[in-house]
C-alpha cells in the first residue's frame, strides 16, 4: 500500500510504532521495520545520550530498514538534557523523530538542519495546526482512546482525524484505540495516511518487556483503563491495577489541590518495575482502550501482516462489494 507516509519515511506499510517509555528497545523498533513498518526507539528510556547512541547502533544492527526515535517534552521530576539527545540522534544518523508532548519548536532548527523528518504526536487540531506551522513534516493525531497522554481536550478519533483531515496540508496517522486491519482501513476512510499503534505492539513476541505485561493485556478488556492525573493537566489513560486504585484514591482525597509529590510513588519509575520486573501492581503505566481488540500475542511480522492481507480484503471485498450489490441491485431495476 502506497500513501504520504509509506513514501515520506521510505516504509512498505502505513504503519507506525508509537514510542514507549521501557518498550520501545532496539529489538521491537527492529521487528517492526523489519516487517515493512515504522519502529521508533524511545529516547528518554535511554538514560542518557551516550545509552541512546548505543541503542540506535545496536537497532542498526538489527535492521537496515528506516526506523526513528521519540522524544518526550512531558513534565519530568528531572528535565533530561534535550540538546545532547538530539546530538546522539543525529550522529546516530537518525532521519526520522517523533516528537511529543509540548512543542518541537525549539529544537526544529536542530532537528532540521540534520535533514531529519519530523512526525509530532498532537491530540488537538490546533496543536496539529501548530506543528504544520513549525515546520514539521507529518503528525501523529492521537484520540482519546489512546495510552499515555489524551491532552485535555477528550476528542476521540471518530471526530478528532475527520477535523484534521479538514485543516491540515501536512499527512497525518490516526493514533489511538488502533489495533487491526479494520482500525487502518476506518484511518485511510477518515483521511489519515496511516496508523500508529502503541499497546497493540506491547502484546508481540519480540516486545522486550515481561510476559505479564502481555498476559495482562491480553486479560484486559476495553473497560478497563483508568484516566489519572487528570487535576494537574497532565492526564495519562492507564491500566487499572492496586497501585492505581492507590493513586485514584489519593486523588480523590487531595481533589484540586493534589500535587505531583502526593502521587510520586504511584508515578515515579514504575515503568523498570512493570517492564522488566512484571510487577502488575507497582502503579500507573500507559495502556490504550484497544485492550479490548487484543487477544493474542503474534510476532510483530504475523501482526502487520496481517493487518495489510486483511485490509486489502476489507477494502476489495467489504467496501466495494456493498458498490457492486449497489450497482446490481440498480440493474435489475432497470
Ligand atoms: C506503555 C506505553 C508507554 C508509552 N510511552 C510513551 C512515551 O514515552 N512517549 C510518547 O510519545 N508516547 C508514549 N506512549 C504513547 C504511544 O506512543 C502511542 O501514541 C499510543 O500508545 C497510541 O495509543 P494506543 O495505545 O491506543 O495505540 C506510550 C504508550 C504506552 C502504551
Amino acid at each position: 500500500m502506497k500513501t504520504a507516509i509509506t513514501e515520506m519515511f521510505g516504509i512498505e506499510h502505513p504503519i507506525v510504532q508509537g514510542g514507549m517509555h521501557y518498550v520501545g528497545f532496539a529489538e521491537l523498533a527492529a521487528a517492526v521495520s523489519n516487517a515493512g513498518g515504522l519502529g521508533i526507539i524511545t529516547g528518554l528510556t535511554q538514560r542518557t545520550p551516550e545509552l541512546l547512541a548505543k541503542e540506535v547502533a545496536r537497532c542498526r544492527d538489527m535492521t537496515n530498514k528506516p526506523f526513528g526515535v521519540n522524544l518526550t517534552f512531558l513534565p519530568t521530576f528531572n528535565a533530561p538534557p534535550y540538546p545532547e539527545y538530539i546530538a546522539a540522534i543525529r550522529e546516530g544518523g537518525i532521519k526520522i523523530v517523533e516528537t511529543a508532548g509540548r512543542s518541537p519548536e525549539q529544537y526544529m532548527p536542530a532537528l532540521k538542519a540534520a535533514g531529519i523528518k519530523v512526525i509530532h504526536k498532537c491530540t488537538s487540531v490546533r496543536h496539529s495546526l501548530k506543528a504544520e506551522q513549525i515546520g514539521c513534516d507529518a503528525v501523529s493525531v492521537d484520540g482519546f482512546e489512546c495510552g499515555g497522554h489524551p491532552g485535555e481536550d477528550d476528542m476521540p478519533n471518530m471526530i478528532l482525524l475527520p477535523r484534521a483531515a479538514e485543516e491540515l496540508k501536512i499527512p497525518f496517522v490516526a493514533s489511538g484505540g488502533m489495533a487491526d486491519a479494520r482500525s487502518l482501513v476506518a484511518a485511510l476512510a477518515m483521511g489519515a495516511a496511516g496508523m500508529n499503534m502503541g499497546t497493540r505492539f506491547i502484546a508481540t513476541k519480540e516486545a522486550p518487556v515481561h510476559d505479564n505485561v502481555k498476559k495482562a493485556i491480553v486479560a484486559a478488556s476495553e473497560l478497563d483503563t483508568r484516566l489519572v492525573m487528570r487535576a494537574l493537566r497532565n492526564t495519562e489513560r492507564v491500566l487499572k491495577n492496586a497501585g492505581v486504585e492507590r493513586l485514584l484514591d489519593i486523588e480523590r482525597e487531595r481533589g484540586s489541590k493534589l500535587k505531583i509529590e502526593d502521587i510520586h510513588d504511584e508515578v515515579a519509575s514504575v515503568y523498570p518495575k512493570v517492564m522488566i520486573d512484571g510487577e502488575m501492581d507497582a502503579g500507573a503505566w500507559s495502556c490504550g482502550m484497544v485492550v479490548g481488540l487484543i487477544h493474542d500475542i503474534p510476532t510483530v511480522k504475523e501482526l502487520i501482516d496481517r493487518i495489510m492481507v486483511d485490509a486489502e480484503r476489507i477494502i476489495r471485498a467489504r467496501l466495494t462489494g456493498f458498490l457492486d450489490a449497489e450497482s446490481k441491485a440498480t440493474r435489475k431495476v432497470a
